[in-house]
């Protein structure tokens, strides 16, 4: 299954002697540069520019790709299965609106560009595809696959959520209708009430056990092995849970929490069996809901076991514009001051959101969300905690399906006492915004197992030995509401920086320059 290309195939190939091509990597030498700042007793900051060097090497084979979805025949599992099938084939169908043809937009590495540079000759920029920066799995090419707890099959799962087409759903029938989700682990307490009729397909037992995790690391290794695949990334796009308690000897550490799914602790959700599962496996594991599956002890054991872990909920409608308006107000000096979000959906996510203790999983993860650009902001909010008021309410509505509706009113201080008042209609398709999302987590995150960094002396000799980036990847933030980071190291939300920092990093994987976009050549003759 795996594929290189030689490197006269590349969209673009590097000159700096920093950057070395051979069959199997791209190595680059890179000098990354920050600024230290200490503050003295008399108020005064000290800065000083430091820069460490690295070395990074990316696995130039683009390997055979799983994608196994938690949740696989929900509304987002199917939309996204149909998606990438339709895409594949090459589909297109018949709408009211005239013929559509299968796309990945809203997928921020298959359709968005990055500037490479500037062409002397024209002194215009250069951009290319975010998925031509780096050797990335194409979509097309996933194998997709899954649990859940509803073993309806995936063409009658997809007529369920009620999101595309009859005209396509038609292409698509037959194979999606061999498709059918692996069973799945159920403990009722962790999610609504209200599923517990489509649960009818559920392996042996109501709580977290080993033979649950055994379980599902066979899945994912029969996976594999039916279909001939190099690697696995499993995510988590089942039902939003209830919060798990955090309890002292229960899941605060990898070992208690591995005892305590041996023990049939009630305070073990399905997500964290998944993902524990999946780092014993060495399988990434992704988190699209807002539930808190990463413990600190699925964390610890995620780091001793170097797997990569990722979340937590797809950053999709209105979180994500907030973290871009809200970005932009307050970099622009705009004192925020309220912030009302309600939303009303009526798909089954909102129904399992109906109940209060999944509601306030959601409440959690898309209320922290403008913390970091406030705290940055000590001109508008020089008070220690001052923060904008912030509420979010969420209500069931059947009758708009997976339309779901987000009004936000943004409430901001101007100028010498005067208001600006942003409302915000949104209607955001659900699934169709979240399933490009999840192709990026995936490709971003598969990319990211074929990535290894060392750190260099200034006279260039090697410091350390080659190792992975860190088990949680900080890199997928732009995709994720609440995104989870190493521990101890800060959250960033603002959209901006979050895409900044993805295709900077990418940049320094192929030995350019961070993009500062000062364009001094256009500036400066
Ligand atoms: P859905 O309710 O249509 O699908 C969830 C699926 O998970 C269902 O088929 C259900 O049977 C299954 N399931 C529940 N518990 C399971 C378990 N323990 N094991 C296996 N399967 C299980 O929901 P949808 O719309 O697909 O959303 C999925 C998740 O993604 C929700 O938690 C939602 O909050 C989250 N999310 C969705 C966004 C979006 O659609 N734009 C944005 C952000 C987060």
């Amino acid at each position: 299954g795996v594929s290189s290309h030689p490197v006269s195939d590349l969209l673009f190939k590097n000159t700096s002697p920093n950057v070395v091509y051979t069959d199997d990597e791209i190595r680059s030498r890179y000098t990354y540069r920050t600024t230290s700042v200490t503050k003295q007793p008399n108020g005064q900051y000290q800065v000083t520019p430091k820069a460490q060097l690295y070395d990074f090497k990316v696995g130039r084979k683009v390997p055979k790709v799983g994608m196994m979805l938690v949740g696989w025949g929900g509304n987002n599992g199917t939309t996204v299965t149909a998606g990438i099938m339709a895409n594949r084939r090459n589909m297109t169908w018949e709408t009211r609106g005239g013929p559509r043809a299968a796309n990945y937009y809203g997928s921020v590495v298959m359709g968005s560009t990055m500037k490479l540079g500037t062409d002397p000759e024209t002194n215009k920029d250069v951009n290319i595809p975010l998925n031509q920066v780096l050797p990335i799995v194409h979509p097309n090419d996933l194998v997709v696959g899954g649990w859940d707890i509803s073993g309806m099959n995936m063409a009658d799962a997809m007529d369920r959520a009620a999101v595309l087409e009859p005209t396509l759903k038609a292409q698509l029938k037959k194979e999606m209708s061999y498709m059918v989700p692996l069973p799945s682990i159920y403990y009722p307490d962790f999610i609504a009430a209200n599923q517990e009729d489509r649960a009818d397909n559920v392996l042996e037992g109501s709580k977290a056990c080993m033979a649950h995790v055994d379980k599902i690391r066979d899945d994912i290794k029969g996976f594999k092995a039916k279909n001939g695949l190099d690697k696995v990334i499993v995510q988590w796009t089942a039902n939003t849970e209830r919060y798990a308690d955090l309890v002292e000897g229960v899941n605060d550490t990898a070992d208690n929490l591995l005892k305590a799914i041996e023990a049939g602790h009630e305070e073990v959700s399905p997500s964290t069996v998944f993902a524990v599962a999946c780092i014993l496996e060495q399988v990434p594991f992704i988190n699209g809901s807002p539930q808190n599956t990463f413990v600190p002890g699925a964390v610890e054991l995620a780091e001793r076991h170097g797997a990569f872990i990722g979340g937590d909920d797809f950053k999709s409608g209105q979180t994500k514009m907030k973290s871009a308006l809200v970005d932009f107000m307050i970099n622009a000096g705009i004192k925020l001051t309220s912030i009302a979000s309600y939303n009303h959906l009526g798909n089954n996510d909102g129904k399992n959101l109906n109940s209060h203790r999944q509601f306030r999983s959601k409440e959690i993860s898309k209320s922290n969300v403008v913390d970091d650009m406030v705290e940055a902001n000590h001109v508008l909010y020089p008070d220690q905690g001052e923060k904008p008021d912030h509420c979010v309410v969420i209500k069931y509505m059947p009758a708009v399906g997976d339309n779901k509706r987000a009004l936000d009113e943004y409430y901001a201080e101007i100028f010498m006492g005067g208001h600006q008042t942003i409302s915000l209609f949104n209607v955001c398709e659900d699934s169709l915004l979240a399933s490009p999302l999840i192709i990026d987590l995936v490709l971003i995150a598969e990319l990211m197992t074929r990535v290894e960094w060392r750190s260099c002396a200034e006279d260039g000799a090697a410091a350390t030995e080659y190792k992975g980036f860190h088990s949680v990847l900080s890199i997928l933030s732009y995709m994720l509401k609440a995104p989870l980071t190493p521990p101890g190291t800060p959250v960033v939300n603002a959209l901006a920086k979050q895409r900044a920092a993805l295709t900077n990093i990418f940049r320094a994987f192929v030995g350019l320059e961070p993009e500062s976009d000062m364009s001094l050549e256009h500036k400066l003759f």
